[in-house]
């Protein structure tokens, strides 16, 4: 598989497959539990259809729409993930380039390996830091402090990890941050040799935003399921999360959100956005879907707050569907992360090129010029 030949996610799964050694992959690709949850998030959108119009004069079309206060050139962005440059040296930085090159969001994680001063320095294109609210206040606010001097245009708070998904790839691969050296990953680190010497001789690993205050994930190998279940304030409430968003003063979305009445809180305690996501069914397996939870979320609350459909989306027409019930914008994870892995920022930036090319041709087959042309009447339940 090379990258000339990717014109779809699967495509780009299998090229970041021979990519990267087994545990590292198996991080990316795997869910929790029975990875139901994780599999759904695709499959839901096969239960609706689109139901075009023609003949809408559709020679210039705009794709562009306005997220917490930023217009973006296309309805998807980015979704903020950890360990970037554990899949491929270019990490953070080329996933930032290559978002800046396509006009959208793009997010930071707590878990990030490229610090919030770089990105904040180097990148102008819309950014959002993506928080974990720790057990340790002075890290958590250390945190928030640096994203308000490097002026991030938003903050995520991320609120389906109170405790670790039950990842059981990672437990059987031995998955950790750091990589640590087992008898069984020695095989797999071995057979990959470009990505091994890559991640020994290149820029040292770190968890940039966490490396003063923990040695845990940087230093210390650690699941990040432990970490999320040792290291995480598991008391965060509504409260804590109000207190934030005013501390925070800008854009402001609550990342995990899937039911109606938490989707009403969020505008309570002064959210700017949703993102009504199960973390990519990596926390709680048997969970309803980002999709098929989004029509009366939007009927709830889509005209106080900014609603993102996150996870599951491969193709530009899940998109449509997603536009066509409400959401502002789509999110997700995977759909360029094996881009990354494969290929770096030529991989991310093919991503979002393909991505681009199916929701133009998608918007012009349904006679949709702009974003706002698409609504509830171009979608059929079967
Ligand atoms: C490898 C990986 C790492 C992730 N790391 C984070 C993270 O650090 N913080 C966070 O809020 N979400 C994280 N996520 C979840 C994504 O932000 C997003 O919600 C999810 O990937 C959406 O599902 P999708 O992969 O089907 O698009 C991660 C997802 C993946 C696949």
């Amino acid at each position: 598989m090379r990258l000339k030949h990717c014109f779809n996610t699967p495509q780009f799964r299998k090229l970041a497959k021979q990519r990267l050694p087994g545990p590292i992959f198996h991080y990316i690709d795997g869910a929790a539990d029975d990875e139901v949850t994780y599999r759904r998030n695709t499959q839901a959108f096969d239960d609706c259809d689109l139901v075009p119009n023609v003949l809408a004069g559709v020679e210039e079309i705009d794709m562009s729409t306005t997220v917490m206060g930023k217009k973006i050139d296309l309805p998807i962005f980015l979704s903020p993930t950890a360990l970037q440059r554990l899949f491929h040296h270019d990490g953070e930085r080329g996933v930032a380039r290559a978002a800046e090159k396509y006009g959208t969001w793009f997010g930071i994680s707590s878990l990030g390996t490229v610090s919030i001063e770089e990105v904040g320095e180097a990148i102008s294109t819309p950014k959002m830091f993506q928080l974990y609210v720790h057990k340790d206040k002075g890290l958590t606010n250390s945190m928030i402090q640096r994203c308000k001097d490097a002026d991030f245009d938003a903050i995520a708070l991320t609120v389906d990890t109170i405790v670790g998904g039950n990842r059981e790839r990672d437990l059987v691969t031995g998955f950790t941050s750091p990589p640590r050296l087992t008898p069984r990953s020695l095989i797999s680190f071995a057979t990959h040799p470009q990505w091994t010497l890559n991640h020994l001789f290149r820029e040292k690993f770190e968890l940039s935003q966490l490396k003063d205050y923990v040695d845990e994930g940087t230093n210390l190998s650690l699941s990040v399921s432990d970490y999320f279940s040792t290291m995480l304030d598991q008391s965060m409430d509504w409260k804590a999360a109000e207190d934030i968003c005013k501390d925070w003063g800008k854009e402001f979305c609550l990342k995990g959100i899937m039911s109606v009445e938490d989707a009403r809180r969020a505008v309570d305690i002064g959210a700017t956005a949703i993102m009504i996501s199960n973390h990519g069914g990596r926390q709680l397996d048997g969970s309803r879907t980002p999709f098929d939870q989004l029509a009366e979320i939007v009927d709830a609350v889509g005209d106080k707050i900014d609603v993102i459909c996150d996870g599951g989306i491969q193709r530009g027409t899940h998109v449509l569907k997603a536009l066509s019930l409400g959401a502002k914008a789509c999110s997700g994870g995977r759909w360029y992360l094996y881009a990354l892995a494969g290929a770096g920022q030529a991989g991310v930036e093919k991503a979002l090129s393909n991505m681009r090319t199916e929701i133009e041709r998608g918007m012009k087959l349904m006679g949709a010029r702009s974003v706002a042309d698409l609504d509830r009447n171009n979608l059929r339940y079967r």
